[in-house]
């Protein structure tokens, strides 16, 4: 079926209003514009001796550059790989592997993503002993609690820089020197701080960052690891001698060609980015706050990530009241209410949200495309929504 242009413009004019940034972002168009060529064009192996894989292999180290230069190391200490997922598998795995004879005891934290919480529990089942931090009411790892976890046996700490549901940053540079003091390898999972804020890796002290290419405007399926000159790491991906044969398989060059401009473009733009989705996201929680009577922010108010708004309404069951919205705003609940149970997120409960709350609770995302008038609106919606809901 053909879609005339006004017709495609009047559907895109009915989308909802998209506050789920941290949940995926849109390509930027100067992106799809930098991978467009390797999409239609170039499609040489960047192995290959020839021309066709000479011009890939440059379009690659070109973006290893790029992605080097936001995160403030040296390319060569950069690998791509397919996303958020895999960085953190592949740190947590290949620290933990190729580390086994120093020790088998790894320190995390209660409000890590899945894709670190998972990889924990899957070492423990090879004999490795997990310690998972708690955190007090505003998200925060407690750093007396980190020294008195840490034995003789401590080969890895993964806590993430800042968390995706309430944008809580932890203060990984201090997480840092303690690490550094007792010699154990730090990873931070920066899937959702890599473009929001700065991430640099000197700055932070880490050994090993994970990038996520879809919280920063590149597609989805790419993603990056840094890995600090001297950290060994088991290989997750065997095979052939690609990534500095770190990781095998021919190269996703189109999206590795995306990442790169992606971070180009992050760094370039990141204080004026930073300043445009904390208002629209400081505009958002006012207005709500002036229209209904309680409203109750999760997460730290000041080390926060400046997109992110997670609200609770108390008494209001958040997946039923977002699908009722759902034509008109796309953001993602902090629980989910069934018949007889309510499924609150592993990062509410760690933070110890009261249950009324919980099951009311909202994540609202903001991002460089979310405009003033789009935040009234949502305003509205949602203000209404939630009356409605408790009249
Ligand atoms: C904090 C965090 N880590 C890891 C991931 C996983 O990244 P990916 O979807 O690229 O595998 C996400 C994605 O939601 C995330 O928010």
């Amino acid at each position: 079926m053909i879609i005339p242009d006004e017709a495609y413009q009047r559907l895109e004019s009915m989308r909802p209003i998209y506050l789920d940034y941290n949940a995926s972002t849109p390509i930027d168009p100067a992106v799809a514009k930098a991978m467009r060529p390797y999409l239609e064009q170039y499609f040489g192996n960047p192995s290959s001796a020839h021309w066709y894989g000479g011009h890939n292999k440059q379009a690659i180290e070109k973006a290893r550059q790029q992605a080097a230069d936001l995160l403030n190391c040296r390319p060569e200490e950069v690998i791509f790989t397919s996303g958020g997922s895999e960085s953190n598998n592949h740190a947590i795995k290949g620290a933990a592997f190729a580390n086994r004879e120093k020790g088998n005891h790894i320190i995390t934290s209660a409000i890590e993503h899945p894709a670190v919480i998972e990889v924990c529990q899957f070492l423990e089942t090879k004999g490795f002993q997990v310690t998972v931090l708690p955190v007090d009411e505003f998200g925060r790892v407690e750093l007396e609690a980190l020294q008195r976890s840490i034995t003789a046996q401590t080969i890895l700490i993964t806590i993430m820089h800042a968390n995706n549901e309430v944008g809580t940053i932890q203060p990984i540079a201090e997480i840092a020197r303690i690490a550094r003091e007792h010699r154990i390898i730090l990873h931070t999972d920066a899937a959702q701080s890599v473009g929001k804020i700065p991430a640099l890796v000197d700055a932070l002290g880490v050994d090993l960052l994970s990038v996520a290419g879809h919280k920063l405007y590149a597609p989805k399926g790419i993603g990056a690891l840094y890995i600090g000159r001297g950290i060994r790491l088991e290989k997750l991906i065997h095979g052939a001698g690609h990534e500095m044969n770190l990781r095998a398989g021919t190269e996703n060059v189109l999206e590795i060609v995306g990442l790169g401009m992606a971070c180009e473009i992050a760094r370039r733009d990141l204080q004026q980015n930073m300043a445009h989705a904390k208002e629209a996201r400081d505009r958002l929680y006012n207005g709500l706050k002036q229209k209904l009577s309680e409203v109750r922010l999760n997460g730290h108010h000041q080390q926060r990530l400046p997109n992110t708004l997670n609200v609770s309404f108390p008494n209001v069951e958040a997946n039923r009241l977002l699908a009722e919205i759902k034509d008109e705003v796309a953001a993602s609940p902090g629980a989910a209410c069934h018949s007889d149970s309510v499924q609150v997120s592993g990062t509410l409960r760690a933070m110890k949200v009261p249950l009324e709350y919980a099951m009311g609770t909202i994540r609202f995302s903001t991002g460089k495309m979310t405009t003033a008038e789009e935040i009234d609106r949502a305003v509205e919606i949602i203000a209404n929504a939630v009356q409605r809901w408790k009249s």
